[in-house]
């Protein structure tokens, strides 16, 4: 039996998924007549409370999207030390846009409005004019820790007082979601633009979201064409993403759960972990790297992220019989 801890992109389209881009109707999306994009994209605008969405084929190509409508060349964009979009967009902010990144410590990915706010620097000619900053949520190499609500709001008024724009990294935000029970409108509202991924814990096979103010996806739109982003046919894969917003979205509590078990089970073989929010588990783990490699062998599959962590994430395809299996096999190679 293999347990893939991997990531929650693993998942595969389950057959009611696939029935709805089976049965898909499709037209041209980057001609605007695709009634299942324009449907996703309206529908998508509706549950974030925001003006209007667009339908992009990565959470990454949608971060640099906002970053690209939200900044000049030559800005500067602020960063948790930890964001995605300084580790793994493969500096995509200094290409297409220009931009100069300046990372800021938080705690567990978050950041603290205070330290935020000290790093914005007045105009000066010296200066890269500070226009934009990522908030991560949840924050992935945070351990899919949740920015508290009020912390959020702290940082869109403190930001917005400032004149600079908030952008969320949210890939995860439905985990955040369920995780605090609040509604998607609640959690964004702080934020002018948000990014969704439709292809992690929802399970869609290709896709996010990036909804904001309605001329900012206005530009957006181009930007996305620009990248090469536009797509044809896309109705299909739309269509996956409307069936994950329908109903995957509740039963993120079950990941959650089991990512608790996972860690009360490591915990009792003699394992840290991080606190765990929603569906990451850090474990605590000296040669981090050799250890993974031990367990991939086995069948539990994982990433070192560091040399003294491993990161297992629970996701749709992972059941209570996996979570069982992981703990029994952690126990024969780690424990
Ligand atoms: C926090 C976060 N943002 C953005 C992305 C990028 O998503 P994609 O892989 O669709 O480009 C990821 C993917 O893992 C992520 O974890």
């Amino acid at each position: 039996m293999t347990v893939d801890l991997r990531s929650d992109t693993v998942t595969r389209p389950s057959p009611e998924m696939l029935q709805a881009m089976f049965s898909a109707e499709v037209g041209d999306d980057v001609l605007g007549d695709d009634p299942n994009c324009n449907a996703l994209e309206a529908e998508a605008a509706a549950l974030t409370g925001k003006e209007a969405a667009l339908f992009t084929p990565s959470g990454t190509m949608a971060n640099q999207i906002a970053i690209r409508c939200w900044t000049q060349p030559g800005d500067e964009i602020i960063l948790e030390s930890d964001a995605h979009p300084y580790h793994y967009e493969a500096a995509g902010a200094a290409v297409i846009s220009g931009v100069q990144t300046r990372l800021v410590q938080g705690e567990r990915g978050l950041l603290d409005p205070e330290t935020l706010f000290a790093a914005i620097r007045p105009y000066n000619i010296h200066f890269a004019q500070a226009a934009l900053v990522l908030v991560e949520n949840t924050a992935n190499r945070g351990g899919g820790t949740v920015y508290p609500q009020e912390v959020l709001q702290q940082i869109g008024d403190g930001c917005h007082e400032r004149g600079l724009r908030v952008h969320m990294d949210g890939a995860r935000v439905m985990n955040a979601v369920v995780a605090s029970g609040k509604s998607l409108a609640e959690v964004v509202a702080p934020v002018d633009s948000v990014s969704i991924c439709l292809s992690k814990g929802l399970g869609a096979p290709v896709g996010s979201i990036l909804a904001g103010p309605k001329d900012m996806i206005f530009r957006a739109r181009k930007v996305r064409k620009m990248l090469g982003g536009g797509m044809r046919q896309a109705g299909y894969i739309a269509a996956a993403g409307r069936y994950a917003l329908q109903h995957n979205v509740a039963r993120l509590a079950d990941d959650h759960r089991r990512a608790r078990e996972l860690a009360a089970g490591l915990n009792g073989l003699g394992l840290g972990t991080r606190p765990v929010e929603t569906n990451m588990v850090y474990v605590k783990i000296p040669g981090a790297e050799a250890a993974a490699e031990r367990l991939n062998a086995a069948g539990v599959l994982c990433f070192a992220l560091s040399d003294d962590a491993i990161r297992l994430v629970t996701h749709l395809d992972v059941d209570d019989a996996g979570i069982a299996r992981a703990v029994q096999v952690f126990g024969e190679i780690v424990g």
